[in-house]
This record gives C-alpha cells, structure tokens and sequence, in this order.
C-alpha cells in the first residue's frame, strides 16, 4: 500500500501561535491537519471548537481537516463543524443515541464521516453501517491527552478492522490515534494502517538549539512507511 497519510494532531501544537504552526507543519509534508475536539464531558479535557476550525480555513489552510469528536452528546455540533470547513468528522459511537443517523447526518452536510474505537470498544457495531463510513478510526491510547504510549493489542484490532474493510469492497480509509512514533509507525503500517496521526511526536520533535523541526520527524515517518 503506497497511499499512506500523515495527519499531525494540532493538540501539541503551539495554540498560540496555531496558523503559523499547521502551515509548517503541512510544509514539512504531512497531508491531514488532525483536530481533536473535547468537551470536559466524554473526555476529562477540553480544548477547541468550530470557531478554530473556520479560523484555520480563514488563514488559508486548504489541506483536509480531520475533526475528531470527542464530545457526548455529539449530533448538536456536528452542523457547526460542517459549516466551519471540516473535511472528515468523526465520533466515538458511545457519544451519538444513533450512530446511523449521525453518520447520515455528516455525508448529508457534505463531509466525509467516521467511527472512532476506544481500546476497550469492539468493532461490532460497524456491522451495518459499512456503507456509510469514509474513515474508521483506531484509539490506540484512551482519549483525552496526548503524549500516552500506544496499546499494543490495537495491534491485532487493526488486522481485524482491515479484514472488514477489504471484505467490505468500501472505499475506508483506517486511521491510528495514540502514540504513533518513528519507531513504531512500520509496525503499525503492517497491520493495516493508512492514515497516522501523530501528535507529541511530531510537535514536540526538536533540532538544533531546541527549535521545532518537523521536516525531519516527517521524512522520518515517510522513511519508515516505505519500508512497510
Ligand atoms: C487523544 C487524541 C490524539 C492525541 C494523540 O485523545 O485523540 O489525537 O493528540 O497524541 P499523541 O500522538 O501524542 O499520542
Ligand atoms: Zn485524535
């Protein structure tokens, strides 16, 4: 598989400096701005909304933003994200009553939608509704803070959600979220990965006089995904 993506996750950014830090970021080669949305409710954390998703889009980021709802309930905000030039939204099943209707609810706005998998949640209920997911996203840390060491069993759940979605026949993109590094993206590309989001290790990764270097993180990741 050679259509790997690479999706910086804003919440170790710099979010005084949050423009500046997303374009650098998009220079260094990453292909997905990742916007984790939490509300002090489905997660112990809070952090940003609609209004820093369209201010990103008004400072001219024209990459897909991947709005990751960590937010319960969620169908209350979905509109505002879709208005606010959110490309992908996703949400944790345990935050919609009706996750088909949810999931219809963000292809009828016109973004791509998706499910996202806590450690502990099976993948049971994307049973019937493989046709309406565009992304299946893997928690392989629990949310709410960056900077966790992956959950090695997410190992094996990734083969299992890449089994669904090769048997499916679905365009599905399978995302990872959690303490992806250099050293362990190949693995985690092997076991069905396409899209990584990575955030401490991209934002926090520093080069000479302790500046932020993100070009050499992500051609590191690039380096280690071609091996895979
Ligand atoms: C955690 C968030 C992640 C987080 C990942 O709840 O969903 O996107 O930023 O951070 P790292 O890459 O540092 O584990
Ligand atoms: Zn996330």
């Amino acid at each position: 598989m050679s259509d790997f993506k690479i999706a910086p996750s804003i919440l170790s950014a710099d979010f005084a400096r949050l423009g500046e830090e997303v374009d650098n970021v998009l220079k260094s080669g990453a292909d997905i701005v990742h916007f984790d949305v939490m509300d002090n409710h489905y997660v112990p954390n809070l952090t940003i909304g609609p209004l820093v998703c369209d201010a990103l889009r008004k400072h001219g980021v024209t990459a897909e933003i991947d709005v990751h709802l960590m937010v319960k309930p969620v169908d209350r905000i979905i509109p505002d994200f879709a208005k606010a030039g959110a490309s992908y939204i996703t949400f944790h099943p345990e935050g919609s009553e009706h996750v088909d209707r949810t999931l219809q609810m963000i292809r009828e706005l016109g973004c791509k939608s998706g499910l996202v998998f806590n450690p502990a949640t099976p993948l049971s209920c994307l049973k019937y509704v493989m046709d309406k997911v565009d992304m299946i996203l893997l928690m392989s840390v629990n949310p709410g803070f960056g900077g966790q060491s992956f959950i090695p069993a997410t190992l094996d759940k990734l083969r299992e959600a890449r089994k669904l979605i090769d048997d499916s026949g679905y365009d599905i993109r399978l995302e990872i979220d959690g303490g992806v590094k250099v050293d362990n993206i190949r693995e985690i590309a092997e076991a069905g990965a396409d899209t990584f989001v990575a955030g401490s290790a991209i934002f926090g990764a520093k080069g000479a006089n302790d500046a932020n270097d993100y070009d050499t993180v992500v051609a590191a990741m690039r380096a280690e995904l071609a091996k895979a």
